[in-house]
């Protein structure tokens, strides 16, 4: 027998070593207890088994199939690191950590290989695999996914690129600089705006730069006051002789917030007559690479530009980015310089582009196109998958995107989409519908005894169902289940820390024609078996984090396919928690991070 430790034992099964502590306390893992302390240490071929029966079996699939020859599917947690530069060019949500995702590829593939990206947001996997040197097709339903990714791995001519903004940038100033002044309250001298604080609706304080004072902050002064009247002066007679152009699509209402109809009401008139100007200069540009790279500049810059920054009254600043995942413009907001805003957003473009500029754009072909239609792709012609697919209601994508898309000329494929969209009569059934679909086209169009890899965390069992019912009615075959670190928190989760889920699921699945997949026992009345399991977890550990919980029952409930209840129903695991359990603050270290300080505790 060979003895391991905890630690090794939650490596092995990738899980935490507390969850093994656990597990060894409940009966689920039998353990010694070793010397007076009483430390624990683990039969390795029993933990292996373990491994076995909750996660399904590590296979070695080296001898099955002659054209994949993989040692053994990746079977733990890889440490998350944060984005580099070139990742931090233009904003998207659900950025995977690049580190994770290239070990998958690494893992799955070998130079040369064809890796599918179906639902590539901001293309983490497309470029992981265009620098190991693989071919990769990238598909997104959503234009600025494909807009973001060709712009991140485009060659361009960094000279051109750089002297064309230059230009553009000296033009607007030229015609526009002046909207920008304001008298330094010391000496009255002409002195430049670099934030605004408006308070519902109105100018109220400014934080300039006067040439000899340099930085003060002051209350805004007549003359601040008649030059916002002046701006919307300025567009109206610009409007009446057609001499503007700003998208005033109407936003959609799953992803309103505070009141405003349209995407131009998200920026003040001197904003509008400036980002308009811009962007007429850039259309102008020959160069289609180099004018793509300002246009991606140009959207990169626009959320920082709007009404969505929080404000600051008292330092006259802004208290964070575009926050929340809806367009909500605070009461007190912050109205940013755009010569400023657009210089950082050139910076920063310079450096991703100077980062990757190794890399071999012509490995990858990507598309604006509906995931769940892959017919340009042949069948069995795909090395491996790796993904992130839509997790239901969590981020409206589309209705984001539409921010950057208006400024773009694009058309965009809104019924396709898949997502939960009460607002546009898109629920459980249209998410699992367009879901099937899609998985069948992955399992068409992978070779046969090849992988696919996705990651996947929500709360909504009705979300997982769908998807794994998605992957088993393809053909897949789970080969295991990895609990993921998450690299960098994002702005929901920063705002929410006391309900959020640390981590992600990477689900390992197989196509094999040769393998069925388990047979899956329906006869589960998943409400009882889930309440006893969380009643069992909750006793044993006085209490649970939301994370720590969801990390225990997700595997158990996949794996016995314990979604639905006796009359058919699937499980809200929320409501069982509120029924029998309190949600509360809890005096522990990790109070401040993103998931912990709160515990769900027996109703006494
Ligand atoms: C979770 S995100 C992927 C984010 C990505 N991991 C990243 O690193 O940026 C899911 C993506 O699926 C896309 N999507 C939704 N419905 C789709 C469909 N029918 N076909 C293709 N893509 C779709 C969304 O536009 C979104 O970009
Ligand atoms: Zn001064």
């Amino acid at each position: 027998m060979i003895l391991i430790n905890t630690k090794e034992a939650a490596e092995l099964l990738g899980v935490s070593t507390s969850t093994i502590r656990r597990w060894s306390d409940d009966g689920t893992l039998p353990c010694f207890r070793i010397g007076a302390s009483g430390y624990r240490k683990f039969d390795k071929n029993v933990v292996e088994s373990l491994n076995e029966q909750f996660y399904g079996a590590v296979h070695d699939v080296s001898e099955t199939k002659e054209t994949n020859k993989i040692d053994s599917v990746i079977s733990g947690n890889i440490s998350a690191k944060s984005h580099p530069s070139h990742y931090l060019m233009h904003k998207y949500w659900g950025r995977k950590p690049h580190n994770v995702v290239s070990e998958y590829i690494s893992c799955f593939t070998k130079e040369g290989d064809t890796v599918l990206e179906p639902f590539m947001g901001s293309g983490v996997t497309v470029i992981e695999s265009l620098k190991l040197n693989r071919n990769v097709i990238g598909l997104d339903i959503n234009p600025m996914s494909k807009f973001i990714v060709e712009n991140t791995i485009s060659t361009v001519d960094l000279d051109l690129f750089s002297a064309h903004y230059h230009e553009i940038i000296k033009n607007a100033k030229n015609n526009y600089a002046d909207l920008y002044t304001t008298k330094c309250p010391i000496c009255s001298s002409n002195s430049i705006i670099e934030t605004g604080i408006w308070e519902n609706d109105a100018l109220v304080r400014i934080k300039g730069v006067c040439p000899t004072h340099s930085t003060f902050i002051k209350d805004v002064d007549s003359s601040d006051i008649e030059l916002c009247s002046r701006c919307t002066q300025i567009k109206n007679h610009l409007l009446t002789n057609n001499n503007i152009d700003y998208p005033t699509d109407l936003i959609m209402q799953y992803v309103k917030r505070s009141g405003r109809n349209r995407i131009d009401e998200l920026f003040s008139d001197r904003a509008l007559i400036i980002l308009s100007y811009i962007r007429s200069l850039i259309l102008q540009v020959p160069e289609k690479g180099t004018q793509d790279l300002l246009l991606f500049c140009f959207t990169s810059m626009l959320s920082n530009v709007s009404r969505m920054l929080p404000g600051d009254k008292e330092k006259a600043t802004y208290k964070s980015g575009w926050v929340i995942s809806k367009f909500w413009t605070p009461k007190i907001h912050t109205e940013r310089n755009i010569f400023m805003c657009m210089d950082l957003r050139y910076k920063a473009i310079m450096k991703g582009k100077i980062e990757l500029s190794n890399i071999r754009p012509n490995l990858a072909k990507l598309y604006t196109h509906d995931s769940s239609n892959l017919r340009f792709i042949d069948s069995n012609s795909i090395d491996y998958i790796f993904t992130d697919p839509p997790y239901g209601e969590s981020i409206a994508y589309l209705s984001l995107s539409h921010f950057w898309n208006s400024w773009l000329p694009t058309q965009v494929d809104y019924p396709n989409e898949i997502i939960i969209d009460p607002y546009r009569q898109k629920g459980y059934d249209d998410y699992a519908r367009k879901t099937k679909a899609a998985y069948r086209e992955f399992y068409r169009v992978l070779k046969d005894g090849h992988y696919m890899s996705f990651t996947f965390h929500n709360r909504d069992l009705n979300v997982w169902k769908a998807i794994l019912d998605a992957c088993y009615e393809a053909g897949f075959v789970l080969e295991n289940i990895i609990h993921q670190e998450q690299a960098v928190s994002s702005g929901t989760q920063g705002i929410n820390k006391k309900n959020t889920l640390t981590g992600d699921f990477v689900y390992n699945f197989k196509k094999s024609s040769e393998q069925l997949n388990s047979s899956i026992n329906q006869k589960i009345d998943a409400y009882d078996y889930i309440s006893q399991k969380i009643a069992a977890y909750i006793n044993q550990n006085d209490g649970a984090t939301p994370s720590e919980l969801y990390e225990y029952i997700i595997p158990i409930i996949v794996q016995n396919h314990a979604y639905t209840d006796s009359k058919g129903e699937v499980v809200n695991i929320e409501n069982i928690l509120k029924d029998s359990y309190d949600y509360i603050e809890v005096n522990v270290d990790a109070k401040n991070k993103i998931g912990g300080g709160y515990k769900w505790i027996r109703k006494i």
